[in-house]
């Protein structure tokens, strides 16, 4: 872990907040385990009691299932580190959204328009419009997660909110086929580091098998390079208070989860990302 953080430090040295509930911005407001805590390290662990536990197979961090090619809702770099590796799949899925986008901008440039566009209902944490690609300071910017737009198990989708359109289904369809089209794929063993940018690279996972007492256990944090970060579209920041995760106030208490918490002390949320 020592390794760990003094590699962070000269890649993307400023560390956001997340939380064990799930609660990533102004979480730590909503623990119950203290007003002003907060934790940077999430622990995205499989193992063999899965199936004990349904709660953690609907449980994105938790699943054997694939995940989609998907951006995790803020984060500028995204840093993992493999505490150990699944017996056969959970490999790292990557894709880059500047291929992507350049495909689209040949193929349908329509989709362009359609992703860029302020109407996507998404609901995570709760209900919001906003685009999903944006042009800010010279860069591309891909921010979209399907469970927020099609929902999950985890996180069924009330029908009281809109649903997305047949046109943005299309074109979020698009976009996954595309990052299929142009995914890298390597699987990260025990002591492994990967590092990578959450504003320019879509991400997925395949399926896991961890086998009777095994696991598949990574560690994440999310970090930012002050000197190198890219500016984060102010529809993207409002609506994910990605900023504000990285300040930490004065009279907050940071705590490291150095190894995974009980979920008895800090349940599995209902809606987690
Ligand atoms: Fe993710």
């Amino acid at each position: 872990m020592v390794i760990f953080l003094g590699i962070q430090s000269f890649i993307a040295e400023t560390r956001a907040r997340q939380d064990e509930k799930g609660n990533m911005i102004g979480g730590y407001k909503h623990t119950k385990v203290s007003s002003n805590l907060i934790a940077f390290i999430v622990h995205i662990l499989t193992d063999d009691t899965v199936p004990l536990n349904p709660m953690k197979e609907y449980h994105t961090r938790h699943s054997k299932s694939p995940i989609p090619f998907h951006t995790d809702e803020f984060g500028d770099i995204l840093a993992f580190q493999t505490r150990s590796a699944a017996i056969r799949g959970g490999n790292c899925i990557l894709s880059p959204v500047y291929t992507i986008y350049n495909e689209l901008v040949v193929s349908r440039p329509d989709v362009i328009w359609t992703l860029s566009e302020p109407d996507w209902p998404l609901h995570l944490p709760h209900y919001h419009q906003r685009a999903l690609l944006f042009y800010e300071d010279s860069h591309i910017i891909f921010n979209a997660a399907p469970n927020a737009l099609l929902g999950s198990k985890a996180h069924p989708r009330p029908t009281t909110i809109p649903s997305i359109s047949p046109r943005q289904l299309e074109a979020l369809t698009l976009v996954q086929g595309l990052a299929e089209k142009h995914k890298i794929s390597f699987s990260a063993q025990k002591g492994d580091m990967h590092f990578f940018n959450n504003l320019a690279l879509v991400h997925r996972r395949d399926a896991t098998e961890v086998g009777p007492g095994g696991k598949r256990h990574l560690v994440r944090m999310y970090l930012r390079n002050e000197g190198m970060a890219w500016k984060i579209p102010m529809m993207l920041n409002t609506t994910t208070g990605w900023e504000e995760a990285y300040r930490q106030g004065e009279d907050v208490e940071q705590v490291w989860h150095i190894e995974p918490m009980p979920d008895v002390f800090l349940p599995l949320i209902r809606k987690p990302n």
